[in-house]
């Protein structure tokens, strides 16, 4: 019989865990992407240091987006007491129950949802939310950035492509009542792929500009709004500010 350690090593995987056998599991294409989540843990890792100098045990942490389980994992081992890890993809929830099955962490609660379709109050508040790798796919972005707010009752960590920005003033119907434009959004196409495991289920992705992250994350209720600085050696995307990461405090 098949132990779940050798399914996992059986095939490749978004992301290179490392197993408790002190291997490591195969990932996309040798590995080429692994730089990418490297740099969010670390970066994610400097936050939470920084944010919970005493550490996370006995926090409650959600994982919005999680796909195969990778951040809800990391969180498990630095300590935390849970982690809700939600995904819209099947295949997803269950390569996070293997994963967290072999890992030991019983306190990862994977559930399969849309995340427009939480139902936050039954869900309850959360010290840590992530919101990683998300809301560029989705065709209502703020609508998911306003269920993070809603779990969360400390920090939400928000990681996105982002497009480039564009400011100025708008005529809001007339000359007279003139607007200043806080970010834009930038309009992008996964219709044809929506079968892929890291894309948009609905195809139709409004990406945001960084300033305009930043302003609507303060006006949905976080009180304060940090843009991470990336580590030397930093991913390109995130060095070069193509993606980027930001704090949100409640
Ligand atoms: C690029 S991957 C990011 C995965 C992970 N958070 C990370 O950053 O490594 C995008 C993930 O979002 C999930 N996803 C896409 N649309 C979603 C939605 N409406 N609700 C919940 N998850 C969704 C996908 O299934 C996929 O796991």
């Amino acid at each position: 019989m098949t132990t779940d350690l050798e399914k996992i090593k059986q095939r490749e995987w978004f992301y290179s865990f490392q197993l408790p056998d002190g291997s490591s599991s195969k990932s996309y294409g040798n590995g080429e992407l692994d730089a990418i989540h490297d740099t969010r843990s670390q970066m994610l890792d400097a936050v939470l240091a920084e944010h919970y100098p005493h550490g996370v045990t006995a926090k409650t942490a959600v994982d919005l987006a999680c796909h195969q389980g990778y951040f809800s994992v990391h969180l498990a081992n630095a300590g935390v007491e849970s982690v809700l890890a939600v995904d819209a993809r099947t295949e997803h929830i269950e390569d996070t129950q293997l994963i967290s099955r072999v890992m030991g962490h019983s306190n990862i609660k994977p559930l399969q949802s849309d995340v427009h379709l939480l139902d936050t109050e039954a869900l309850g508040t959360h010290d840590i939310v992530l919101c990683f790798g998300l809301i560029y796919h989705l065709e209502n972005p703020i609508g998911a950035l306003r269920k993070a707010r809603a779990l969360c009752k400390d920090v939400c960590i928000i990681e996105t492509q982002v497009v480039p920005g564009m400011n100025g003033n708008v005529d809001w119907g007339s000359y007279r009542f003139v607007k200043p434009l806080h970010g834009v959004f930038g309009i992008i196409d996964e219709t044809w792929e929506t079968h892929g495991p890291e894309a948009s289920i609905t195809g139709i992705c409004l990406a945001p500009s960084t300033e305009g992250l930043l302003w609507i994350l303060r006006n949905i209720g976080f009180s304060r709004v940090e843009l991470l600085t990336p580590p030397d050696g930093a991913y390109e995307q995130l060095k070069f500010g193509k993606r980027v990461m930001v704090a949100a405090y409640v």
